[in-house]
């Protein structure tokens, strides 16, 4: 007599501790970096009104922000800089006395051991909010490429000597991580490594992060630079050429749409593989969880799971605070 079922995979599901002991993936506080958006200006706490529970902070209240997130055991952020001044060229982007080197200096004088990486770009601080240098053609409006990596080594190598633990270039110019390298190796910062946004789309996932950061472009979108959603063979050029090029690790952005690319890079290349968990994926959860819809905990938690088992190292989340915390409560 046939006698089945002849495998029993629940056999190892029987109890938390089966459970457990086969368990392939699991987070820890160490894997999140927390992302933090800095102003101008003093007393700023100022809550971002499409990310509830993410705040723009003055420098005299970072500290506040600061010892939560060691508390809640991060021991990295990403810093994002909202200048007050805003012109063609992004000079606040690359001033040495700029909000986001302020910040930079401060928070690694509050907390020497935090890593501080520095977003490196230039739409928060250009006043046509492209992450380039742009030139008006017969065509229209053009991002000059070559034009562009000159100032984005300039802020590189500014952040650096501001303290910046990892510089984390967002601008997707080709050859921004070569441009960078050089310019931080010239300047005598050959230590500090290159985040590089390898893979990064051109994503309506950025929507709420613009609003925070003051830096959609004025005309126009980023489809000559960022990524087509459509694309993973081009998301491996991407990756080949951040290689070859010196970057330290590789990230793909954003990442719940795209679990499937940070598999791709996992798979084909060895340097660490980073998630950046964006603003609307962030928001979506908050708005649902404000909604009473979902379990937000459990949510996060299953997500930024699936984030490390499809292959990430590391994951930027403005979930990075709690999710910490949660998994010390268990
Ligand atoms: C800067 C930058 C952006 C984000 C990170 N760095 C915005 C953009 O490219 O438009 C988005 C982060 C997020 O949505 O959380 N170029």
């Amino acid at each position: 007599m046939a006698h089945y079922p002849t495998v029993r995979n629940r056999r190892l599901r029987n109890s938390p501790g089966l459970r457990s002991l086969v368990r392939e993936t699991s987070l820890e506080a160490n894997d999140f970096m927390m992302p933090i958006f800095v102003t101008e200006g003093e007393g700023v706490q100022e809550e971002i009104s499409s990310m509830p529970g993410v705040f723009h902070w003055s420098l005299d209240r970072v500290e506040k922000e600061l010892a939560d997130i060691a508390n809640a055991g991060v021991r990295s952020v990403m810093v994002f800089g909202v200048p007050d001044h805003k012109d063609a060229l992004g000079t606040s982007a690359y001033d040495e006395d700029g909000i986001t080197q302020r910040a930079i200096r401060k928070m690694k004088s509050l907390y020497p051991e935090l890593i501080v990486a520095a977003d490196t770009c230039l739409c928060q601080y250009t006043d046509h909010g492209h992450c380039g240098v742009v030139h008006t053609t017969e065509c229209g409006a053009q991002i000059d490429n070559d034009e562009s990596l000159r100032l984005l080594a300039r802020t590189a190598v500014s952040q650096a000597r501001a303290g910046a633990d990892i510089i984390a270039p967002s601008n997707m110019m080709d050859g921004f991580v070569s441009a960078i390298r050089q310019a931080l190796d010239e300047a005598g910062y050959e230590n500090v490594p290159i985040m590089s946004y390898s893979v990064k789309y051109s994503s309506a996932f950025y929507g709420p992060f613009r609003e925070a950061a003051h830096s959609s472009p004025q005309f126009g979108d980023r489809k000559t630079y960022q990524m087509d959603p459509a694309n993973s063979r081009e998301a491996l050029r991407e990756a080949q050429s951040d290689v070859e090029e010196g970057a330290d690790f590789l990230m793909v952005k954003p990442a719940l749409a795209y679990l499937d690319i940070i598999r791709l890079l996992r798979d084909r290349f060895s340097l660490p593989i980073v998630a950046y968990n964006v603003s609307a994926e962030y928001s979506m959860v908050k708005a649902a969880a404000q909604q009473g819809w979902i379990d937000e905990k459990a949510i996060v938690l299953e997500t930024l799971t699936g984030m490390k088992r499809a292959g990430a190292d590391l994951i930027i989340t403005y979930h990075a605070k709690d999710a910490a915390r949660w998994l010390r409560e268990g």
